[in-house]
């Protein structure tokens, strides 16, 4: 449900957080514009966009250009091949989003309630109101039903930046190397979202598990076929594993299948460490 709205600046600057707040966008941490609001709705028109707030279940109308026209603008069309968009929010907080989750989803990013309410939302769990602005990225939720699921996963507010990266930069010892095959890339996205909490690349990462490739490689030791059998059920090779099955939740086996297959590659695309140094 959209609508392009006309929008009217005075509306604007009387209410909006972040009429007062400049956006900084960045690639690989050098800046490379510092936009106001009155910018930034030039850049492309304000939407009414309804969406479902994660954060009350409940639905909300909020004035918003889309992400995407942004970054074309902004980054040019590149950054459609990037791997991933930090952002930087008014505490500090720095949550990351997969280039390709902007790809394949729509989103924008909201400056305001498009009601007379204030920008805010208001939490289920303390009833406390959270303050969205100065900016809110928000996500098509009411068709596509992959990203309602998700609930508030990618929807930071207070937002001030957005910082296009490579995973290398931000995951030094864990990334795939620059050349890695889109493969490799997919697989470590899906790593890092099952198994990375608990177990670690060249030390990086959680310790519930074993470490997975320092000083050797588990592709090396483990064969791919008995490999792929674990990662689906660990139990079926070792009856007392303290591995829970890491994909449950996903109830398309092909699905699982591709990703036992991705994370595969990027393990095998990790560097060799070089064990006489
Ligand atoms: C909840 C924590 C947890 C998650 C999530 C998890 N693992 Fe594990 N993993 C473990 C534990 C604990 C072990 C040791 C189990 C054992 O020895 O029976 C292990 C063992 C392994 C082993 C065997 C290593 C060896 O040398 O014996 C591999 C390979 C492995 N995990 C890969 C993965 C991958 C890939 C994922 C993501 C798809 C994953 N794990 C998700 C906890 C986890």
């Amino acid at each position: 449900m959209r609508f392009v709205a006309l929008l009217i600046p005075v509306m604007l600057s009387q209410a909006s957080v972040a009429a007062s707040h400049s956006l900084v966008f960045k690639n690989a941490g050098r800046v490379i514009q510092e936009i106001q609001l009155d910018q930034l709705t030039r850049l492309s028109h304000s939407e009414q966009v309804q969406v479902i707030n994660p954060v009350d279940d409940a639905e909300h109308t909020y004035l918003a250009v889309p992400t995407a026209t942004v970054f074309d603008t902004i980054f040019g069309t590149s950054w459609r091949r990037g791997d991933e968009i930090l952002m930087t929010c008014l505490d500090g907080y720095q949550p990351s989003i997969p280039v390709k989750r902007f790809l394949e989803h729509t989103s924008w990013i909201a400056f305001n309630a498009a009601d007379p309410n204030p920008f805010e939302v208001r939490s289920r769990s303390n009833g406390k109101s959270i303050q969205l602005g100065p900016y809110y990225l928000i996500w098509e939720n009411k068709q596509d039903t992959l990203i309602r699921s998700e609930g508030e996963e990618g929807w930071p507010y207070q937002l001030i930046g957005f910082d296009l990266i490579s995973f290398s930069d931000k995951f030094p010892k864990l990334a795939p190397p620059l050349g890695a095959s889109p493969h490799a890339k997919e697989g470590f996205l899906v790593f890092r979202k099952y198994c990375l909490k608990c177990h670690s690349i060249n030390g990086e990462g959680g310790n519930v598990g074993p470490e997975l490739h320092a000083p050797v490689n588990v592709t090396e030791y483990f064969n791919e076929k008995w490999l792929k059998i674990w990662l689906k059920d660990p139990s079926l090779i070792r009856r007392n594993s303290k591995m829970p099955a890491p994909f449950l939740a996903v109830k398309d086996p092909k699905k699982v299948d591709r990703m036992i297959q991705q994370i595969i590659t990027y393990l095998k695309s990790i560097p060799k460490l070089r064990l006489s140094q």
